[in-house]
Order: structure tokens, then sequence, then C-alpha cells
């Protein structure tokens, strides 16, 4: 299949319209069998529940192509898992496992030649999705649902892609004790939009957002998780209720246990000990593991001993193996990858 022609090495993390979509919709209480279709648009109901109480959930996945040229995707089950976790939490029909991770590869499958040649650094971003379409006035969840699932070819998430990143500590929540933090629901997102906007107005390329209960705890950024290596190479990360529990992260922390023999602690971090650390990262699956070079609270600067002008050694060898391990450079624990072709 001849690929796009697309300036692979240039991408930014944005939109590009592709070749397919799939769309499966909910009906009196069953899932259609759900097909491939070509038109991007969506037409609902002016009163369509997720326009007027955002019930709306999503994943984040990515399609490689390997260093042998097989497309393969990265512990599907687990971003179909969280979904289900979303959609009960939002009360939503749950979208099966496995018709979740075969809805991935027809779409992925449809859409080959956007999928980036292995080696440009791009990688094809898997968008699935499911909202509440039918009209609701009183507030009540909807009663139909359409579950889709878009690809975009995308480059780093963050500009300068491996450069380290300054974040300021946050005022404002994304979150709340006993809210909806812990599952990826739109409203989430939708929250930290002013404080985004507000970020980059000041200067700053993220936020770092502290539980919101007692403002003393890191929590993670608007769209990934924290890892901090220590001055004696072990791998901390935030342990909190009100967080996304990252593929990225968790994948992360087994291969500096497993591949890299590092220490590893999840726990709660404290705001106060950061400028103890050595390296700090944002992991996810837009952002893979992007280095943090400063942290800024309220004009008191924290800089890591890794610095501005490039990544911190462990972070770097964590980056390298997890990408090797996604692109077929490295071998896999058992299950990881999932062939699409
Ligand atoms: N935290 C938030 C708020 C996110 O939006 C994401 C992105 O999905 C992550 C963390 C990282 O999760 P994952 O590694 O599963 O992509
Ligand atoms: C992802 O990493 O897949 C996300 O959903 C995060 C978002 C900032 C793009």
């Amino acid at each position: 299949m001849e690929k796009k022609n697309i300036d692979w090495g240039n991408l930014g993390f944005g939109y590009m319209e592709t070749d397919k979509r799939y769309v499966s919709t909910w009906k009196d209480g069953a899932w259609d069998e759900g097909a491939l279709i070509d038109d991007p648009m969506i037409t609902m109901s002016e009163c369509a529940c997720v326009l007027q109480y955002a019930q709306t959930i999503f994943e984040g996945i990515k399609a490689y192509e390997t260093v042998d040229g097989r497309i393969v995707t990265f512990r599907p089950d687990l971003n179909a898992e969280r979904l289900a976790n979303s959609a009960k939490r939002m009360e939503m029909p749950v979208f099966p496992v496995d018709r979740f991770v075969d809805s991935i590869k027809q779409v992925v499958k449809a859409n080959e030649s956007f999928v980036p040649p292995y080696g440009t650094g791009a990688t094809l971003y898997i968008r699935p999705y499911m909202f509440g379409i039918n009209p609701v006035i009183g507030v009540k969840p909807a009663t139909e649902f359409q579950y889709r699932v878009f690809t975009t070819p995308v480059g780093p998430y963050f500009k300068g892609g491996a450069k380290p990143i300054t974040i300021r500590v946050s005022d404002f929540d994304r979150a709340a004790p006993h809210g909806t933090g812990h599952i990826k629901a739109g409203l989430n997102y939708a929250m930290s939009l002013h404080a985004i906007v507000d970020a980059h107005n000041q200067g700053y390329d993220e936020n770092m957002y502290l539980d919101p209960q007692t403002r003393t705890k890191v929590e993670e950024t608007g769209g990934a998780n924290f890892l901090f290596v220590t001055k004696d190479n072990t791998i901390v990360t935030p342990k909190s209720e009100s967080i996304l529990p990252s593929v990225t992260r968790r994948s992360l922390m087994y291969v500096a246990e497993h591949y890299l023999g590092l220490k590893v602690e999840e726990r709660e971090v404290y705001l106060d000990e950061i400028k103890d650390f050595a390296e700090c990262g944002l992991c996810g699956t837009a952002a893979v593991i992007s280095p943090v070079g400063k942290v800024v609270d309220h004009g008191k600067e924290i800089c890591f001993p890794s610095g501005m002008d490039e990544m911190g050694p462990t972070i770097t060898k964590l980056r390298e193996t997890l990408t090797g391990i996604q692109m077929g450079t490295i071998e896999a624990p058992e299950g990881w990858i999932v062939e699409i072709k």
C-alpha cells in the first residue's frame, strides 16, 4: 500500500482527516454490528445529551510501523478496560473489549496509507470515543449512544519533541475528591481548557495540578502522568485516586523494573519534595515520555539537574526502551503488542 504524500518528519500533534472511521450505535439496549464509514461529519439533535450535559468519554492509543514493516498497536486491552470504567462512571453502555480491539484493527487497516513510516518519529494516533446522542433536557443520561473511532497521523505532543519543557503549579483544579479525575471523560478536559490557555499566556507549556483537597501533593498534568527519578535512580510516580491510570506510566514502571533493573515506587509525592529529584517526565500516549526541565511554583523556580537542554539519562533510557518495544526493535512482554498487519 502506497503511503500518503505527507511530510512525516514535521508533523505536530494535530488533526488530519483520514479516509475511514468506525461507528457503532447503541439503541434499544444493544450495540449494532458497527461499520466503517467515509463521512467525518456527525449530525445530531440540538438537544443531544453530549451537547447539553457533556456525556462523552474517549481513549487515546497509537499504531506504529515496526522496523520490519508490520503495523502494530500497544496494549489496546488496557484502553478497552479503561473505556469500560469511564462508561460505567458516566452511565453509558460498555463497548465490549473484543469489539473495541476489532474496531481499532479495522480503522487502522482502512487508513494504512496514513500510518507514518518507521523511523520518521511520527505515529498514527487513534481516538476511540463514545457519547450520548439522543435529545435530553431534564438532567439524566442519554438512552442512545455512538461509539466511534477515527485516526490521525501525529508528531510530538510538545513542540520541540524531546526538548525539556517548563510547567507551572496551577491554581486551578482539574478534578475533585471523589469526582471523575480517574476516568477519561471529556468534562475533565473542559475543566482544564482555561488553565492551559492561561498557562500558555504566561509562557508555560503545561500545568502541574495538585490534589484538590490539600493542595500539597502532585497529581498530573492536563494530559499526562508524572514520573520522577531520584538522585539514586529510583523511579517515583504519584499515587492518587483522582488521576488517570496511564497505560504509558504503568508500562514504563514495568520497563524500569524488569528491563532496566531500577527500583520503582508508586506513592504520594509532595510538592515540597520535588526539588530533590534528578529528573522529571510526563508520560502518556501523546506525550510518550516528555522531559520537564523546570517547575515554577508561584515565581519560585524548581530546576531539575537534568537541565533545559536535553532529556536526562534515565528518562532517555526509559523512552528508548519503550519506543523500542513499540517499534519492534526490543522484545515486548507477552501480550503488549497486537499485530494489525
Ligand atoms: N493523564 C491524562 C489526564 C491524560 O489525558 C492521559 C492521556 O491519555 C494520560 C494521563 C496518559 O494516559 P495514557 O498513557 O494511557 O495515554
Ligand atoms: C493521550 O495521550 O492519548 C491523550 O488523550 C492526552 C491528550 C492530551 C491528547
